[in-house]
């Protein structure tokens, strides 16, 4: 069998102990990031995988009804934004519905391609983890990036490979350490 090496016990807690949340700020993705030997320029390019999948109301619904100050910046403007919100809040309630899934990329949500970056220089991101990448980067350096990425989808994809083989090489468990799972959301019976 191939493929990467998991765990021989299975821990929700353990799961999620690296794992950023998602209305956590830029300053805390790098962080995060950093600690597990990634750059600033691995988190924007793996981020560009929610270009596919799905995310539950409970993980992005303050993106929707978050607070006014958001319209302070004339996103309101924006026939998109506003849609954005529509589109969303028919999904996800003020509260409730928690567990209903809406698409990290709501333009082409089953395609790997570049949307994601377009989707997030227009504040179309779907979670805060998303959206903070341009709205918090000071220096201007992420968005940069992201417009790079935006531009040219080649770029990205080359860019993704790098960066997810990098990702795959953290704390790669080798001889008796670990198995491969059969399915990975469970070990091996
Ligand atoms: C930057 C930090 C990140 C945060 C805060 C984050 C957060 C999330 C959250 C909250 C969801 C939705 C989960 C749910 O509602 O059940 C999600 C989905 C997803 N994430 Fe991330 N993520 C991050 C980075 C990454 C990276 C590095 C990858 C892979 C390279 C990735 C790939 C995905 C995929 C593919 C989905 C969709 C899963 C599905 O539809 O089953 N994310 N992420």
């Amino acid at each position: 069998m191939l493929g990467r090496k998991d765990s021989l016990e299975s821990s929700f807690s353990g799961a999620n102990l690296f794992i950023p949340a998602p209305n956590s700020s830029l300053e805390v993705l790098i962080d995060n990031f950093k600690q597990q030997g990634l750059d600033i320029e691995d988190l924007v390019t793996l981020s560009g995988s929610h270009t596919i999948g799905r995310a539950r109301c409970l993980n992005f619904r303050e993106r929707i009804y978050e607070a006014k100050e958001e319209y302070h910046y004339g996103y309101d403007r924006y026939k998109r934004y506003t849609n954005f919100r529509r589109i969303l809040g028919s999904i996800c309630p003020v509260e409730g519905r928690d567990n209903k899934f809406a698409p990290l990329d709501l333009q082409t949500p089953k395609r790997f391609d570049n949307q994601y970056f377009i989707n997030i220089l227009g504040g179309n991101g779907l979670l805060g983890s998303d959206n903070v990448l341009i709205r918090q980067d000071l220096d201007g350096q992420i968005t940069e990036l992201v417009w790079a990425y935006a531009s040219d989808e080649k770029l990205f994809f080359a860019s993704f490979a790098k960066s997810m083989i990098k990702m795959g090489n953290i704390n790669v468990l080798t001889g008796d350490e670990g198995e491969i799972r059969r399915n990975c959301r469970f070990i091996n019976a």
